[in-house]
């Protein structure tokens, strides 16, 4: 015999868990969103489907009106790798426009509604001539000898495995006592330049250390385990002699096995090359 308390607690309960519960943010609502920024870019136009209440634009940390950025003008996309979180609800791409006629790297994070499939904010980093170690053409060689599969369900990392791997990488910068899962090999593309070429460079992603105190802050994650993808946006301090205190950066991994295997840094410099 039910009571009616319980019958209507339980019954409470089950419109939590389904009914009234937020929309599932699923793959492919990801997948059409970023489908629909890709288009935008090569059309040099916002992606359809645009929240039009409260939407936000972010490029290189600066709150911008959509039409001013990288989307004002059509990007030939020579190369794009699109992950999907749907934790966060959000896509995230890598883009190297090497063939443009104003080359860029680009690093975009497209987050989404998941009730109304609508993008609801856009961030990015972009970069392009006179940025960190510049160079899209060297950056897409590289780019295109990796492999970025999808993981077979069984093998795929946590998403806790995928953050710690990663940050360890950052920590390690400023504290030599962090060992990260660094894969044997494991390259590294900065920039346009990669260490996945020849035994000088070792096929190896450690870093020296940078002078201390160092510590990488305002670290944004992005997490996709069917592709072992993480992408952390955060502010690189020391780099840029114009902004000591930290500039846009991102670092894109592919972890493996808890191991690392690849990472992609973008870095935005305020004058050539940092002032270095
Ligand atoms: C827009 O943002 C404001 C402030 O966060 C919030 O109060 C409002 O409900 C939002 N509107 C919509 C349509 O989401
Ligand atoms: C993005 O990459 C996918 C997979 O390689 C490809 O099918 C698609 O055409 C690319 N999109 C654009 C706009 O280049």
């Amino acid at each position: 015999m039910v009571s009616a308390s319980s019958f209507l607690s339980a019954t409470l309960a089950g419109f939590a868990a389904h009914g009234v519960a937020a929309a599932d943010c699923t793959r492919d609502i990801l997948s059409t969103a970023a489908s629909a920024y890709l288009a935008g870019a090569a059309a040099g136009k916002p992606p359809v489907n645009l929240a039009t209440t409260n939407f936000t634009y972010i490029e290189n940390d600066v709150a911008l009106d959509i039409s001013k950025g990288i989307l004002s003008a059509p990007i030939s996309i020579d190369l794009n790798r699109t992950f999907l979180d749907t934790d966060a609800c959000g896509a995230f791409m890598e883009i190297n426009a090497a063939s443009n006629k104003k080359p860029y790297v680009l690093l975009v994070r497209v987050f989404v509604d998941a009730a109304s499939s609508q993008i609801k904010d856009i961030e990015s980093v972009v970069t392009k001539d006179g940025d960190w170690a510049f160079n899209a053409a060297g950056h897409l060689s590289a780019d295109k000898q990796e492999t970025w599969t999808a993981i077979p369900d069984a093998k795929q990392d946590t998403r806790a495995v995928l953050k710690a791997a990663a940050d360890a990488y950052l920590d390690s910068w400023g504290d030599g006592t962090v060992s990260p899962p660094f894969g044997n090999p494991c390259s590294r593309i900065e920039g346009g330049s990669s260490t996945a070429h020849g035994a000088a460079s070792g096929n190896t992603c450690k870093m020296p250390q940078f002078p201390q105190p160092f510590k990488i802050t305002n670290r944004r994650y992005m997490i996709d385990p069917v592709f072992g993808a993480v992408d952390i946006f955060n502010n690189f301090p020391f780099i840029d002699k114009a902004k000591p205190d930290g500039t846009p950066s991102t670092n894109l991994y592919r972890i493996e096995g808890g191991k690392i295997r690849y990472i992609h840094e973008l870095t935005v410099c305020t004058n050539k090359n940092c002032g270095r």
